[in-house]
C-alpha cells in the first residue's frame, strides 16, 4: 500500500517539480499545497463515488485486500465471495473502486508528508526571509493519519453509520486544513517566493 502511494505521489511530485523549477523554495511548497489541495478534493470525490457505487466492502477487510496488496492477488477469495453471495458486497469490480480509493489516500498521506518535511527544512534554511509557520502542515499530516485510521474503521466497522459521517466529515476538515496552508503560503512576500 505505501509501495504503491509512493509511486502514485511521484507523478504530482515530479509535475510540481518539472513546472516550477526555478521558483524558490516557498513557490515550490506554494504549488505543491496546491496541487495537494486538488488532489484532496479529488479523493473526496472518489469517496463519494465509493460509497455511491456501494464499493465500501468490496474488500472487507484492512489493511490489504484479504491480505493482498491489490484485488489481482484476491482474485481467488473475491471470486469465492461473489458466487457465495453474487447480489452481495463484493464484486471484482467493486473491489478496485475500494483499493483505488484507499492508494489515492496513501498517495495523498505522502504528499502531505512531503509538505511537512519541506515546512520543517525550510523554517532552518529561511532565516530572515519569508517562512510558513511549520506546525500547520504538522496539524494536516496528524489529521490524514486519524483520517486514514477512521478509513480503516470504516471498512472493519462494515460502515456503522457514525462512523462514515466522521469519515466524511474527516474529509471536509482535511480540506480545511490544506487551504490554510495555501492562503498562507500565497500571503508570503519575500524573495523566497517569486523567481528573480
Ligand atoms: C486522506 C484520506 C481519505 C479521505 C480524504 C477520504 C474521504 C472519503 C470520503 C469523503 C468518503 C465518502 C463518504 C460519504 O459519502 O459518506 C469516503 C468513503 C470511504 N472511504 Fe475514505 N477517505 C480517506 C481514506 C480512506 C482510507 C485509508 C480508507 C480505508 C482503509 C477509506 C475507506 C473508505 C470507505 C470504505 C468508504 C466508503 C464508505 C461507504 O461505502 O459508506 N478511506 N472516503
Amino acid at each position: 500500500m505505501l509501495v504503491m502511494g509512493m509511486v502514485l505521489a511521484c507523478g504530482p511530485l515530479l509535475w510540481v517539480y518539472l513546472r516550477n523549477r526555478r521558483a524558490k523554495p516557498l513557490g515550490l511548497m506554494h504549488a505543491l499545497a496546491v496541487v495537494t489541495l486538488f488532489l484532496t478534493f479529488d479523493l473526496v470525490l472518489f469517496g463519494a463515488f465509493t460509497r455511491l457505487t456501494d464499493s465500501g466492502l468490496g474488500c472487507p477487510d484492512w489493511p490489504g485486500c484479504y491480505g493482498s496488496a491489490s484485488p489481482l492477488g484476491a482474485s481467488a477469495h473475491i471470486d469465492a465471495a461473489q458466487q457465495a453471495l453474487p447480489s452481495g458486497p463484493v464484486t471484482p469490480r467493486k473491489a478496485w473502486v475500494e483499493m483505488v480509493h484507499r492508494y489515492l489516500a496513501t498517495g495523498v498521506g505522502v504528499l502531505i508528508t512531503v509538505l511537512m518535511a519541506a515546512a520543517w527544512f525550510g523554517r532552518k534554511s529561511a532565516t530572515g526571509q519569508g517562512t510558513v509557520n511549520p506546525w500547520w502542515p504538522t496539524l494536516t499530516w496528524i489529521w490524514v493519519c486519524i483520517q486514514g485510521a477512521f478509513g480503516a474503521l470504516t471498512v472493519t466497522m462494515k460502515l456503522f453509520p457514525a462512523i462514515v459521517t466522521l469519515h466524511l466529515l474527516g474529509g471536509y476538515v482535511l480540506l480545511a486544513l490544506l487551504t490554510v496552508q495555501v492562503v498562507l503560503l500565497a500571503r508570503q512576500p519575500g524573495p523566497w517566493h517569486r523567481c528573480p
